[in-house]
């Protein structure tokens, strides 16, 4: 999972490339490289680290072209070094590569190619790939036909960008469960992994296909398929969002702004879905109630999953279980059946666990259902009816209003399932209605001070080894998604528990300097959380109490947030979650946006 970029046109090729760069950088920030048509051949030049490295270097160099490409890394295979950092070059220098994804039966071929007198300069499997289409080169007419022969024999999942020493101005493309997009200027065309890298540009994009060859220049491009180069048209698309959507716009992170955004995130949900009282969700109508419903996530995504059960039970009735994509996909689904509804739940609609989740689900006969976020995406793409959260980009590698517009979407289905099935009560649904309505303005007015509660309670519990995260029913779950936001920004250690659990085993961990943050909202839950709580109190834990005005708690820290009813208050307890790590971390010095060991997409199993 790293972010490639080509380019071919009349600008400047490398500074085009690194801004695109920049804009992919949440995809792998562990090194990065580009390479470029020179008088004389391709010019490359790679650096370990995030792409400041790289901009140092190419200070020094005149990088003078019109046609070039770059790469974001995110290892897999080989550890981040220069090394490793595409592109990588052919032992014969005729061509150059960059590739996101992996080839899984590269030792072999490598194994091959040695024998034949190939050396190699690095651990990874890019650089097999290149190699074989130099070999390849040296039987098939032309390029072109050495890309294709060598993808035919690869297996895996890539998105690759090829330049050759011999068709200067021409970059070579091609996709197999990696994204990868075309934009189409005038004048110019790009390909990359995500539209944000050439938006500044062009808003015209073409999304490609697993199995597409693309042959790109200034003046055009062809798309060919991959068994047998015939040529197919793929109509272009036209992006509505701009680059103030995948811009900071005056926060110090992107994760700030886009927990700000949620509020909007909220209304634009609410855009055309609710109308007179009743939820509107077309994509569904043709599909039956599912009798059970099997969600699978991944991460984020899947603590979405686990909260939407709530509802769906509560509201639809419908029997819900929720899986974690990566075992669902390796485990005897035997609770599958043919009339069952399978929901896969991606923001990036990449996730390669997510992604042969959704596969393993349709070879078991089940109807398949997306929820993504990302337009074109794979598993928008293969599940037989998507819908689409209306987050926008999310740019920061930690999820958090992507989380937002997934529960939102949930609480949708749960309440139109739930008139369909008529088990919910005309009024009591209008009232959920109304007072989701009410949710863009209750938390646009209420974000202010829970950033400023946040950075208060930072600054006291910082220094802490360990937090847990407690919650009960519907707040289960975001106590899971609060010590996620924890330990992938601040590196503090937080574990998420049903508080009911604690009793059974963890409550020994709990010492003065092991504090708890427990949501302890005005539900029917309540009085049973309070007891959980005081559990811990009683073992001189502190706690950081997350409740509603009235609720009379007592805690180390209280921290009071909006009055909703119901399931609907967890649309505020999640933006103080996530305002929290945010603060914590910020205030450790930490790379909010970009924390490490992570990148945003997991194409990788
Ligand atoms: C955590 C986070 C990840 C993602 C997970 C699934 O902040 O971002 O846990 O939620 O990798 O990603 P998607 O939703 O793109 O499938």
């Amino acid at each position: 999972m790293c972010g490639i970029i080509g380019y071919a046109g009349q600008r400047p090729a490398v500074p085009v490339v690194m801004e695109g760069l920049h804009r992919l950088e949440y995809r792998g920030y562990d090194s990065a490289g580009v390479a470029y048509v020179r008088r004389q051949g391709i010019g490359v030049l790679r650096a370990q680290g995030k792409l400041m490295a790289l901009e140092e270097k190419l200070a020094s160099e005149s990088a003078v072209s019109m046609c070039a490409m770059g790469h974001t890394r995110w290892a897999t295979h080989g550890a981040p070094s220069e090394r490793n950092a595409h592109p990588h070059t052919s032992n014969d220098a005729a061509f150059v590569l960059v590739h996101n994804g992996i080839i899984e039966n590269y030792q072999e071929i490598k194994a091959a190619l040695t024998a034949k007198g190939y050396v190699f300069h690095s651990e990874t499997d890019t650089e097999v790939l290149v190699n074989l289409i130099a070999e390849y080169a040296k039987t098939e007419p032309d390029a072109l036909h050495a890309f294709a022969a060598a993808l035919r024999e690869a297996r895996g999942a890539y998105a690759v960008c090829l330049m050759a020493r011999d068709e200067p101005g021409v970059i070579y493309a091609a996709r197999m469960s990696a994204p990868l997009i075309l934009g189409l200027g005038t004048g110019e065309n790009f390909v990359a992994s995500d539209i944000p890298a050439f938006l500044p540009y062009t808003r015209q994009v073409v999304f490609l296909d697993d199995g597409d060859i693309v042959r790109l220049s200034a003046s055009g491009h062809d798309i060919l398929r991959l068994e047998d180069l015939s040529s197919v048209v793929r109509a272009p698309q036209t992006i509505q969002w701009d680059m103030q959507a995948a811009q900071k716009g005056g926060y110090r992170h992107f994760m700030l702004k886009e927990i700000f955004e949620q509020p909007r995130v909220l209304a634009d949900g609410l855009s055309g879905r609710v109308l007179d009282g009743d939820v509107l969700l077309t994509e569904l109508d043709a599909l039956p109630v599912p009798r059970k419903l099997h969600i699978v996530a991944c991460g984020t995504s899947w603590h979405s999953a686990l909260w939407g059960r709530y509802l769906l039970e509560h509201w639809a009735k419908v029997a819900t279980q929720v899986e974690i994509a990566s075992e669902f996909r390796y485990r005897q689904t035997l609770l599958l059946e043919k009339d069952d509804l399978v929901l896969v739940i991606s923001q990036s609609g990449e996730t390669a666990d997510t992604l042969a989740a959704l596969r393993v689900a349709k070879e078991h006969g089940a109807q398949t259902l997306g929820l993504c976020n990302v337009l074109g995406s794979s598993i928008a793409r293969e599940s037989q009816a998507v819908l689409y959260t209306q987050a926008g980009p999310e740019i920061s590698v930690a999820s958090t209003k992507a989380m937002c517009s997934q529960m939102l979407m949930l609480a949708l289905m749960a309440l139109y399932w739930g008139r369909r099935k008529g088990c919910l009560a005309t009024e009591e649904r209008r009232a959920i209605i109304a007072d989701l309505e009410k949710l863009p303005i209750v938390l646009e007015q209420a974000l202010p001070a829970m950033q400023h509660k946040a950075r208060e309670l930072s600054r006291k519990y910082a220094q802490a080894r360990n937090f847990f995260y407690l919650g009960r029913g519907h707040c289960y779950p975001l106590a899971l998604e609060g010590a996620l936001k924890l330990k992938e920004l601040s590196y503090i250690h937080a574990e998420g528990y049903a508080a009911g659990e604690m009793k059974h085993g963890p409550i020994a961990l709990i010492d003065p300097v092991f504090p708890a943050f427990v949501l302890a909202l005005n539900d029917s839950m309540l009085p049973k959380v309070v007891s959980n709580m005081e559990e811990v109190q009683a073992r001189q834990g502190k706690v950081i109490a997350l409740t509603n005005a009235g609720v009379k708690v007592q805690a180390e820290d209280v921290w009071i947030i909006p009055d909703m009813p119901g399931f609907l208050s967890g649309f505020a307890a999640l933006p103080a979650l996530q305002l929290f790590s945010y603060e914590t971390a910020d205030y450790l010095g930490k790379d909010v946006d970009q924390p490490r060991n992570l990148a945003k997409s997991v194409t990788v199993e």
